[in-house]
């Protein structure tokens, strides 16, 4: 069966936009993050918290936040959460001081990522991260954990099973809520999803903590998708208009579409509050303040473009 719900976790403003080479206006950024909000998203990923020099286009936080903040605040189930990613206490302790509710710290099943995202080993970043969702947990914020290169690896190839299955276990034993499986290049098959899906469950990780980030390099984010909703995920990560990618890892194109991403849940009469035009006037605007037309099918076709 499939769920009756979905819950899409928009990360546009901040892995959309992590890669873009000209810096993008602060009051854009701040316009798309509300533009997404009163498409319906209810999870918008914001920006990081990152050394400066690691990642220019999101040097502009401590600006951003605040000028987004109030879409928190709004009643009942129009409030919007607004996660931001934090690599160490560093970065825990900025994002607190603005009064972020939801963090995200970003591990690697891979060392070759682990050292080009962190300059960590696997096991030192585990270790940094510890005394952040401790901290971010005893705020009362929610922590969620990323966890990149479940399938594949531009230096390292195919990822074992087994390995990934090792990192989701410690992540979540450092105490994060949520684990998102990320497939930063996109290699992953429907396949493939399934049995990472099964072999988490083996090992004692439940479906309803997992999130799926797929990256649509070679045409299977959506394929993937299906697969894990099958599984029994329900919680998906996109971005608006196919914007994205890492800029530490080659070969990484866009995230997963939202816009496609709501066509097929909408199709398959799965709820998701979106309004899809209102989605898709969104990122044509984006489209246009970026110079280039989005890589989304589904902008492309109901924006006649
Ligand atoms: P490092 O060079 O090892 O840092 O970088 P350090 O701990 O040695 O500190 C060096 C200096 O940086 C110090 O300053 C720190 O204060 C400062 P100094 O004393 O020399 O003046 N510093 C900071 N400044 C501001 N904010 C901070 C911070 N931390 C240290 N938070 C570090 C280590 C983790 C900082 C660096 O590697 C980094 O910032 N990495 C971020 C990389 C990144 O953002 N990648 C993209 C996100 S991950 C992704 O996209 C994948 C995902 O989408 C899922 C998927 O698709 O797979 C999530
Ligand atoms: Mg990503």
């Amino acid at each position: 069966g499939l769920p009756a719900r979905v819950r899409v976790h928009e990360v546009g403003p901040r892995d959309g936009l992590q890669n873009e080479a000209t810096l993008v206006p602060v009051e854009v950024k701040a316009e798309f993050v509300h533009r997404l909000a009163d498409a319906g998203l209810r999870t918008v990923e914001v920006t990081s918290f990152v050394h400066p020099k690691w990642v220019p286009q999101l040097a502009d936080a401590e600006r951003l936040l605040p000028a987004v903040a109030g879409l928190a605040d709004r009643p009942g189930a129009d409030a919007v959460r607004l996660p931001v990613l934090v690599p160490n206490k560093r970065g825990l302790d900025r994002a607190l001081a603005l009064g972020a509710r939801d963090v995200a710290v970003f591990a690697s099943a891979t060392e070759s990522f682990a050292r080009a995202n962190l300059n960590r080993t696997v096991d030192e970043s585990l270790e940094m991260f510890a005394p952040v969702v401790a901290r971010a947990r005893e705020a009362g914020a929610g922590a969620r954990g990323y966890l990149s290169m479940c399938f594949g690896d531009p230096w390292e190839g195919p990822v074992p099973l087994d390995r990934v299955v090792g990192v989701c276990r410690r992540l979540l034993d450092l105490g994060c809520d949520e684990l998102s499986l990320g497939d930063t290049i996109g290699v992953a098959t429907p396949g493939h999803v399934t049995a990472l899906l099964t072999a988490l469950n083996e090992a004692g990780v439940p479906t309803g903590r997992l999130a799926v980030h797929f990256h649509d390099t070679y045409g299977q984010a959506l394929a993937n998708t299906l697969a894990a909703l099958r599984h029994g995920v329900t919680t998906v990560d996109s971005s608006a208009g196919g914007l994205g990618g890492c800029p530490y890892a080659r070969s990484a194109t866009g995230n997963l579409a939202t816009e496609d991403l709501v066509w097929m849940l909408h199709g398959l009469g799965i709820d998701t509050g979106i309004d899809l035009g209102r989605l898709t006037a969104t990122s044509v605007w984006m489209a246009d303040h970026l110079g280039r037309p989005s890589p989304s099918r589904t902008v492309r076709a109901l924006a006649g473009r």
